[in-house]
């Protein structure tokens, strides 16, 4: 392992290095002196006296050498398009958006809320208010009413940008009916919204407050990159955290644009002019490090995909956009793979194109179990790597650094940590596991730049969620073990978060929904073995005295799709006398869990009433 070792550890022992040397790939306003501000633990900053802008170098910075390189290309079989933009091309409409949100009075450091589909114009909102010094914090175009309420009441934004619809290959998504139960719903009023109206399916517009995308940006005057602080924010994203509350991960601009490069070169192994393809969202992590950023700030080409593994139009879909674009690396999540491989088990569709582009598959959401690692590698024959990581790190905590060395695969395992990633795997007394030992996965301060330096407006929440289990370490709410060679091994969460495919969700969100309806006295949540989506979530109510169970379960399963949205596939719920508990009042769902999920799991002796869990194994396993 001597060129990942090397570089492993010279990250760990001297950090301050180690980034001063990667951050010589970004372009600066102003060049950092100063690499790592550790002087005010638990809280890091990385190029604390930097300047930049993300959006220059994403866009401008590549007009000399690459303005008729592809900068993006929109493939969408729902709509029946395929729309190349280059440079030049995305710089100019980025430019001039950014002019439509600063007539709208967006100035550096105002929040933009963008709730849209996976249409070219979500990338350009992003990279407009990247170009502002605007904070943009994107809301997943599956999420309803109530989350989309929730985000912006956090992130009180200026300007909404949103479209009149999404398409799923059964429906057309109204989106805008959605924004304005959201908008009445919500204590902050923007000032303005921004709808990019769809021929799909035009809204209706409400007067003085949106505007139509197409006529602001035909007058709007382009406008130059403002140059913003290392330190300052770039994005929020909201993930879900345990409770209901949807977490606002502040991502910087300097930490961010310096990891974003590093990795596309070490773990990816890209260059400029090659071709990339997260098969993701824009609305989660994934497609803002690697649909959006990164991809743009080497000058590389990023595909952006309007459809589905299957279905768009069949489990071939894939393997045309990688042989039509010649796509290099592709990265999407293992459910997508689970779900080509149900409908073209033998893979055959993969024969029928041209894949000598592709040199790799990565894959995160969700473990990469080894079933489905088995069937892509030996159906692709290239390497297929698992990598970990999450909202709140940015880019890859653990991975195969392909770019460095290629290191063997462990079925099962996400190889090894990346540089700046001191992870250590801790019992909960805070002692080391041993190597092959189970515990939660910890990573040591300070973590690498890129990761999360405080939730949005929140230190506290920050540190009590993230830093407060074990002092001087990152809890990163999933267990697992190294082995004896340093592979890590990630098994899954250890909190009530769930993963549904590859949707990180949180059962608390849904409770909260069942907890409102007048029959329900007590409800649960838990997230039950799936075999295409990994996970899904499954409801348990107890009623109040007196209430009837008619219809109760359709009317729950509408509320969550209304309240949370269709992507929590909250299908199943069921009426129970009554829900197993601790003596101190806590729900035992990790007991229900494990009983639903088929396994022999031990009676906690904390139980207060073990005939409650009796009564209720039957329908758990069901
Ligand atoms: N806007 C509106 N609705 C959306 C949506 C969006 N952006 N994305 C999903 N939905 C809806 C779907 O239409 C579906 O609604 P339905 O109940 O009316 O059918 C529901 O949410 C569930 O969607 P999904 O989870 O996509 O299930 P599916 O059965 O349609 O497809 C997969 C299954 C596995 C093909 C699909 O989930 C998939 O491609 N997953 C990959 C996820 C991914 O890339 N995650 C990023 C991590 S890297
Ligand atoms: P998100 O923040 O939406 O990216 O979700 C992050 C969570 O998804 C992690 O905490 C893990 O629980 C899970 N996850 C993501 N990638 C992987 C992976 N490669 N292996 C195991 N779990 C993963």
């Amino acid at each position: 392992m001597s060129g990942y070792r090397e570089l492993f550890d010279t990250s760990i022992s001297d950090p301050a290095a180690f980034w001063a040397e990667a951050a010589k790939a970004v372009t600066w306003t102003r060049e950092p002196q100063r690499v790592l501000d550790d002087s005010n633990p638990p809280f890091y900053r990385w190029f604390p006296d930097g300047e930049l802008n993300t959006c220059a170098n994403a866009l401008d910075r590549h007009l000399d050498e690459r303005s008729d390189q592809a900068a993006l290309i929109y493939d969408s079989p729902v709509t029946g398009t395929t729309r190349t933009y280059t440079y030049r091309e995305l710089h100019d409409r980025t430019a001039r958006f950014a002019g439509v949100l600063r007539n709208l009075g967006v100035a550096k450091g105002d929040r933009v809320v963008i709730y849209m589909p996976m249409v070219p114009e979500a990338v350009i909102a992003m990279l407009a208010c990247a170009r502002l010094g605007a904070v943009h914090s994107v809301v997943f175009g599956g999420f309803a009413a109530y989350e989309l309420a929730a985000r912006i009441d956090d992130a009180r934004p200026v300007v909404v940008v949103s479209a009149s619809c999404g398409i799923e290959p059964t429906r057309i998504v109204d989106y805008k009916p959605m924004l304005d139960a959201a908008l009445a719903h919500a204590e902050h009023t923007p000032s303005a919204c921004v709808i990019l109206q769809r021929e799909q399916q035009p809204c209706a517009l409400v007067d003085g407050r949106d505007v139509d995308w197409a006529d602001a940006i035909a007058t709007a005057e382009p406008v130059g990159p403002v140059p913003v602080a290392a330190t300052d924010p770039l994005y929020v994203l909201y993930t879900s955290g345990t409770t209901g509350k949807p977490k606002g991960i502040v991502r910087d601009n300097g930490g961010h644009a310096v990891a974003m490069m590093w990795t596309m070169r070490h773990i990816y192994d890209v260059e400029p002019g090659d071709v990339y393809w997260a098969a993701s969202d824009v609305g989660w992590v994934v497609g803002h490090s690697y649909i959006v950023y990164a991809p743009l700030l080497l000058g590389a080409t990023t595909v952006l995909y309007e459809g589905k593994p299957v279905g768009t139009p069949d489990a071939g879909a894939f393997w045309r956009v990688v042989a039509e674009h010649r796509v290099k690396v592709l990265f999407t999540a293992p459910t997508a793979i689970r779900a080509i491989k149900k409908e073209d088990p033998n893979g055959d569709r993969i024969k029928d194109y041209d894949l000598s582009s592709l040199a790799s598959l990565f894959q995160a959401g969700e473990r990469l179990d080894p079933d489905t690692f088995h069937w892509a590698a030996g159906k692709l024959g290239i390497p297929v790597i698992d990598h970990w990581w999450q909202t709140e790190t940015g880019w890859a905590i653990a991975a195969d650094p392909m770019g460095v060395q290629v290191l063997p695969v462990k079925p099962g395992s996400a190889t090894v940590p990346m540089p700046g990633y001191d992870v250590q795997i801790l019992h909960s007394d805070g002692v080391v596991a041993e190597p092959g030992e189970e515990g939660a996965i910890c990573i040591k301060l300070p973590l690498p730049p890129g990761t999360l330096p405080t939730l949005w407006g929140d230190d506290h929440r920050y540190v009590a969620a993230y830093l407060s289990a074990f002092s001087g370490y990152y809890l990163t709410g999933d267990g697992g073990y190294l082995d004896e060679d340093g592979y890590l091994f990630v098994m899954g969460r250890t909190d009530d978060v769930i993963n549904v495919a590859g949707h990180r969700l949180s059962t608390g969100s849904m409770e909260a929904v069942l907890a409102e309806h007048p029959a329900v006295a007590e409800c649960a949540v838990i997230g039950v073995a799936d075999e295409i989506k990994g996970q899904v979530p499954r409801g348990f109510v107890v009623l109040k005295a007196g209430a009837s169970a008619d219809n109760l379960a359709a009317e729950l399963v509408a509320a969550v799709r209304e309240n949370i949205g269709a992507v929590a596939v909250f299908k199943s719920v069921d009426v129970v006398p009554a829900l197993p508990k601790t003596r101190s009042g806590k729900i035992l769902r990790k007991t229900m869990r494990g009983i639903a999920d088929g396994r022999d799991e031990p009676v906690p002796s904390t139980i207060e009433d073990p005939a409650v869990l009796e009564a209720l194994r039957s329908i758990l396993r069901r």
